[in-house]
């Protein structure tokens, strides 16, 4: 099947790549568009046999599956671009979460998905988060999620959690990112211990981490009780972590979900204040 990216930023990028690199699809399979051409072309130039559409009407027309992946201030106008050309065959896959599937379904004719991927699938890990839209059939499911499974762990969510699952599988790398960076400047700044002997401490450990607790055999909880004995130092670490930390994440969680929720409301009334966006 020819697929189609509409956007190819970070995450359209890195879609593409991840498929390719899997083996999943080949480079013919693909048609790649985006508003700065220049972008595209280089991605097409590092993948020979990957198709730069002219626009994004070409690329409907070239492809069953399409990918939207560009950010949701940007929808309208893709929409309204490619709705004349979308057929009930096309399968349209939206990668951004404040973008519902209703809406989605109201504007085009197509089959439509939500799903919302990760920069870990860059290294084949991580899930991608799946929310199937009302006209796709059992085989259109069964084939996204085989699509999804060659560079992550599809799982299914319900779109009332699309925000927090993204929160904690697409934002969360930088999230846990930002952290280690933070702990490693500490270490520079109390000890005087070089940066980088400090970046690669953390580093190293949270490569040593992530295998523990998927490969390892280890929980969450198990680990920290493994780790800090009675009496010990990390214990007493765990002790201000739980008392300073727990609070941050709930603050971090309704910041992420007030922003979504004026999120929603730009889209809804970019993509509503139009009675012409029903499908003929
Ligand atoms: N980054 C992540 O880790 C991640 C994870 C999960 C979901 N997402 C979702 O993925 C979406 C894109 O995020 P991103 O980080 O990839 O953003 P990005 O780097 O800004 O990429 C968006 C791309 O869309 C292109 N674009 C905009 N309007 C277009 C149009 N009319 N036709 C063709 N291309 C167009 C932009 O082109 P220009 O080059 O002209 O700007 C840009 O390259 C967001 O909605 C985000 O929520 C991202």
């Amino acid at each position: 099947m020819k697929i189609g990216f509409i956007g190819t930023g970070s995450m359209g990028r890195t879609l593409v790549e991840a498929f390719i690199r899997s083996g999943k699809l080949s480079p013919q399979d693909l048609y790649i568009h985006n508003r700065t051409r220049a972008k595209a072309e280089l991605l097409a130039s590092e993948y020979p046999g990957i198709h730069v559409a002219a626009d994004n009407r070409e690329l409907v027309r070239q492809t069953r599956c399409i990918f939207l992946c560009m950010k949701p201030g940007e929808f309208r106008r893709v929409l309204e671009e490619i709705r004349g050309c979308t057929t009930r065959d096309h399968i349209v896959v939206s990668i951004t979460s404040p973008v519902m599937i209703q809406d989605l379904e109201e504007w085009l004719p197509a089959k439509i998905a939500k799903i919302i991927p990760s920069i870990t699938h860059a290294i084949f890990s991580g899930n991608s988060l799946y929310i199937p839209g009302s006209r796709l059939t059992t085989d259109d499911q069964a084939w996204l999620k085989d699509l999804f499974s060659a560079i992550s762990s599809p799982l299914e969510v319900d779109e009332r959690h699309a925000r927090i699952a993204s929160d904690l599988a697409s934002c969360s790398p930088a999230f846990f990112a930002n952290m280690m960076e933070k702990m490693a400047d500490a270490a520079v700044e109390e000890t005087g211990i070089p940066r980088e002997s400090a970046i690669s401490l953390v580093t190293q450990m949270a490569q040593g981490l992530g295998r523990l607790l998927t490969e390892g055999g280890f929980t969450l909880h198990t680990l920290q009780q493994r780790v800090a004995v009675p009496g010990g130092i990390t214990r007493e670490g765990l002790e201000l972590l739980e008392k300073e930390v727990s609070p941050i994440f709930h603050r971090l969680i309704q910041l992420t979900h007030n922003k979504y929720e004026e999120d929603i409301e730009k889209v809804q009334k970019a993509l509503n204040n139009r009675v012409e966006k029903n499908v003929p």
